[in-house]
């Protein structure tokens, strides 16, 4: 089939067209100090805002920009406020992945038609700039997929934010997108959210992975990675599985309180750069010992990197028939051990690092014991 045909047919078959991440939202205690850390450690740029100056009474909200990425950090000001509640269950945590749409009433009618729960009814959002419309439906713990129509708006983010720009000159990281993002749900739950991305927005199963593939002596987990028709999203689905301890799963399931986003994976073309410059601005990543790196070439074959490199900055490798892949993950970025980060460099890999499930299990493990929670 050549890409044509096959370009085609892709649209002929995608039922619930959907462009990209549109951005990601984070409820969290303090967004100010917040959306520091992200300019700051992640270098993120400050690039709209929402608070009083702005008119807005009750919410602050920070937008960052990276690449393609858009990060939201929100925090509320009274304790009754749902943003305080949503904080004080379940910590700082992601409330959002909004997906940008051509048409958010259509997309939204036709999610609820197939079985979706509403989050929010559509509504439109007007300023100088242009207009933004809004719909959103719920899917896992709390987290909502907010539906994002913006071909009418110029502005910086949406009605409603004032642009404002970081008081510094942020230094490059290399982030470029989202390349997935993932959810933990309770244990027998996955089918059923597998099913809800099928029926509901046409997603399709790429993979999964048993407690075989998933599985160290002590703890195992299980995932499925479901797709939309453009290939653009990409959401693993994790549920606990019996291990003889208590799987990093029940443990992200037990501090965030109700199912949610365990990670976000971030795509980079210089992975050696971005980890580096993280790891100087403080940013913490799980650790794999140094014999990982004794047989990594026999099990990938060759790479371009210099090896010595990979393991300095205690990056993974993986391959599978289409291509490697480099990745490494952030240990969780706030108190509680739930949402963390993963920096991705795919070179032709399309998969998630299989090969690599049991020196990171192992590596969270290490964590568990010191927190008292294997
Ligand atoms: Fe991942």
């Amino acid at each position: 089939m050549n890409t044509l045909t096959s370009n085609v047919t892709a649209a002929i078959t995608d039922t619930f067209p959907i462009n990209g991440t549109d951005f990601i939202e984070f409820y969290v205690g303090n967004a100010k100090q917040t959306a520091l850390f992200y300019q700051h450690c992640f270098c993120f740029e400050l690039i709209a805002y929402k608070g009083p100056e702005t008119g807005s009474r009750d919410v602050a909200s920070y937008v960052l920009r990276q690449g393609k990425i858009t990060f939201v950090i929100t925090g509320a000001f009274d304790p009754n406020h749902e943003i305080s509640k949503h904080v004080a269950l379940h910590g700082d945590g992601v409330k959002v992945l909004a997906l940008w749409v051509d048409d958010a009433e259509q997309a939204y009618n036709l999610a609820i038609e197939r079985g979706a729960e509403s989050a929010f009814e559509p509504l439109k959002l007007e300023d100088d700039h242009g207009s933004v419309r809004l719909a959103a439906i719920k899917t896992y713990g709390e987290t909502i997929h907010t539906l994002v129509e913006r071909s009418n708006y110029k502005g910086a983010f949406m009605p409603g934010y004032s642009p404002k720009t970081s008081l510094y000159k942020v230094k490059s990281l290399g982030l470029k997108y989202v390349d997935h993002c993932v959810g933990n749900v309770e244990l027998g739950d996955m089918n059923r959210w597998v099913k809800f991305y099928e029926d509901v927005m046409g997603f399709k199963l790429l993979v999964t992975f048993d407690d075989k593939d998933i599985s160290t002596d002590y703890t195992a987990l299980m995932s499925k990675v479901v797709s939309n028709g453009n290939g653009f999203i990409k959401f693993p689905i994790n549920e606990p599985a019996a291990g003889k301890k208590k799987s990093q799963i029940e443990e992200y399931l037990d501090f965030y309180k109700s199912a949610g986003v365990q990670h976000i994976a971030i795509a980079t073309d210089d992975i050696i750069h971005t980890v580096e410059t993280l790891r100087n601005n403080g940013i913490e990543f799980l650790y794999v010992p140094d014999n990982y790196y004794d047989t990594v070439l026999e099990r990938v074959g060759e790479i371009k990197e210099d090896l010595e490199d990979l393991k300095r900055q205690n990056i993974l490798v993986d391959r599978d028939e289409e291509g490697y892949l480099l990745q490494i993950f952030t240990k969780p970025i706030q108190d509680r051990p739930t949402v963390f980060f993963e920096i991705i460099e795919r070179h032709g890999a399309r998969s998630f690092g299989k090969g690599n499930f049991k020196a990171l299990f192992e590596a969270i493990e290490r964590e568990q014991e010191l927190r008292g929670t294997l």
